[in-house]
């Protein structure tokens, strides 16, 4: 790992509100942030705040995702690492007042009243600045240090082909001397700077926050959806905790003392060891191994364990650091074992070549996952077909080789298509799996050669020439097509066509799964549409309802402004998160959804009501 170094540390003293260098020395204490770093915040008079000491949720203060206006005040703090600084606020038109930092509560009556005539009060009363009696107060209980790598933030303004400022991200130590996104390799180690030492234990996740011009205060620049579809993960930064105190300062070097083999849970926030299957983490390659002529197999260790655990079907997302954006790529795990994960990569496309050309035993590797829903339930009792295309095996080797683990007496038909016998990958494991198992019949169309030169196996059924929809209809025979799951993988056009064959023949639809890699794309990175309408529309979802006008903003927006507590994300068509079913009624997008939801729902975040609507409780 190249060496990082401390760039510039900052502090936050009010939630939301622009940052203060930190000059000189910094000192850090465990399980603390920064001191005096989101140590106060302005209650928005929405939700009462009872007990300000106490942690309380960011729906109770303006938070820049929400109050975007709020980073135009100026902020200034004197003699920060002294007992008693002074908070001086800077309204935008120009109006400023100050108290020390003890006392820069709503007792601070110029604070207080600077503030009350800057920005509206809510319905539970005016706003207000509080002192908060934890140690900073964060979007959840712990205090934390949130790291952002100067080079990442210039690869994403490479990718934006506009100014991308470091400040957007809000973090407390801008780094320097790592490559681009080689911050994720500080993952699950323990890292001494200065004479502390720190744990990271968290990629840092973008939301609409990450959107707003931290100068102008306006949505210009949809962050998330620049990461999601260049770089595959909505993850910008990492966090640390100190478990050593100590003093810091700019041009500290960042050294590893140790990994994930030392890292303790010593707070409630979860560390890389109960990782998410959307956090970017570095595993390792452990093993590779060609697989047919056209094939690499290889086993990543995963250091959060998660990708050992994956369901046969499910996939991984690989993101190629070094490579130009889109840098990732989806591949179905074609095996598991304890911590770790096997796919096997054809050579077709950017990512897998360049995989091939230099991916070794030993190199790092940035994954994410398992992910996807098509996946073979082991407790179920239905028969089994499983229909492949070239690389589209390896799901199928991944459900066979669950199903003979199982000793499953399911009735189990395998149709793969393969060029030539050479190109087959994983081949002798699947007839492995496959001879393990009860009742199974395994058949092979090869299109390019003649069945003859199929690997010889009593149970192969060989032919030559792409199957027709009466081979398919062939492998369900002596079969209840109503009692099938099938399994479908292999180019769009072949799925589809098989789809349509089994379907034809009496499998139920809903039996019959394909799996729909989300692809990287060109997304829509500018600011959100004006509403084209100006309402108002009544939004109601089971006994909660509202009026909708375009100051309300989106719907989500407009159903939290009445107390509902929607499960999102991203907050602008990025993750899918606050996906809803629309009953009745219209509505338009003010930002493109990065991902259609399905068809009668709705991504609630970045859409508005075009009539009255309806959603779902
Ligand atoms: S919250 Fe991410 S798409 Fe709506």
């Amino acid at each position: 790992m190249a060496e990082p170094r401390i760039a510039s540390i900052v502090r936050y003293p009010v939630k939301g509100l622009p940052g203060v260098v930190a000059e000189g020395d910094v000192a850090l204490r465990p399980g603390s942030g920064l001191r005096w770093d989101r140590s106060h915040a302005i209650e928005n008079g929405r939700v009462r705040v009872e007990s300000p000491a106490a942690w309380n949720s960011r729906e109770a203060y303006f938070h820049v995702a929400r109050y975007e206006e709020i980073v135009r005040f100026g902020v200034a703090l004197d003699a920060a690492e002294g007992d008693a600084p002074v908070l001086t606020l800077t309204a935008p038109d120009g109006r400023s007042a100050s108290a020390p930092v003890d006392e820069a509560t709503d007792h601070a009556f110029a604070v207080t009243a600077l503030l009350r005539g800057a920005l509206d009060a809510g319905p539970a009363g005016p706003v207000r600045l509080i002192r908060t009696g934890v140690a900073g107060l964060w979007d959840w209980p712990d205090a934390h240090l949130s790291f952002i790598n100067l080079a990442t933030v210039a690869a994403l303004e490479g990718e934006a082909g506009a100014t991308v400022d470091p400040r957007r991200f809000r973090g407390n130590v801008l780094l320097e001397g790592l490559p681009a996104w080689g911050e994720l390799d500080l993952l699950g180690r323990r890292v001494r700077v200065g004479d502390a030492v720190l744990e990271f234990f968290q990629p840092t996740d973008r939301c609409r926050a990450t959107t707003i011009d931290p100068v102008a205060g306006v949505s210009n620049l949809n962050v998330p959806a620049l990461l999601a579809s260049r770089y595959g993960h909505m993850y910008c930064g990492v966090y640390a905790r100190v478990v050593s105190g100590g003093t810091v300062r700019a041009g500290d070097a960042l050294e590893v003392v140790g990994d994930t083999e030392v890292l303790e849970d010593t707070t409630s926030t979860p560390s890389i060891l109960d990782g998410e299957p959307g956090w970017p983490r570095t595993g390792r390659v452990v093993e590779r191994e060609q697989s047919g002529a056209r094939s690499v197999s290889y086993w990543v260790a995963d250091p959060t364990g998660l990708l050992g655990d994956a369901r046969p079907g499910q996939h991984l997302r690989v993101h190629l650091a070094g490579e130009d954006a889109p840098n990732w790529r989806s591949y179905t795990i074609s095996a598991t074992a304890p911590g770790r994960a096997r796919i096997t990569v054809r050579r077709d496309g950017r990512i897998s070549s360049a995989m091939h050309e230099r991916l070794e035993r030993g190199d790092p590797l940035v994954i994410t996952g398992p992910f996807g829903d098509v996946t073979l339930d082991r407790a179920d009792e239905r028969d089994v077909v499983l229909v492949s295309a070239g690389s589209g095996i390896t799901p199928t080797a991944a459900m066979l080789r669950g199903l003979a683990d199982a000793r499953s007496s399911r009735r189990v038909r395998v149709l793969h298509v393969e060029r030539t016998a050479a190109d087959l990958a994983l081949w002798e494991e699947v007839a492995e799996s496959c001879s393990r198992l009860a009742d199974a019949s395994l058949g092979l169309h090869l299109t390019r050669a003649a069945a003859t030169a199929a690997p010889d196996a009593s149970y192969v059924d060989a032919r030559t020439g792409r199957p027709t929809a009466r081979d398919v209809l062939a492998t369900i025979e002596g079969l209840d097509p109503a009692a099938v799951d099938a399994f479908v993988c292999g180019p769009a056009l072949f799925t589809a066509e098989v789809r349509s064959a089994l379907t034809g023949a009496g499998v139920p639809a809903r039996h019959v799964h394909a799996e729909v890699f989300y692809s990287p794309t060109t997304a829509e990175l500018t600011a959100p549409r004006e509403p084209s309408t100006t309402g108002p529309h009544r939004v109601r979802a089971g006994t909660a309802e509202t009026q909708w006008r375009p100051r309300s903003g989106s719907i989500l927006d407009a159903m939290e402004g009445v107390g509902q507590d929607w499960p999102s994300g991203c907050r602008v068509g990025a993750c899918g998160t606050c996906v809803r079913g629309l009953r009745s009624g219209t509505v338009e997008y003010l930002v493109d959804p990065l991902v259609p939801p399905p068809v009668g729902s709705v991504l609630v975040c970045c859409s508005a009501p075009t009539s009255d609507v309806e959603l779902d409780a």
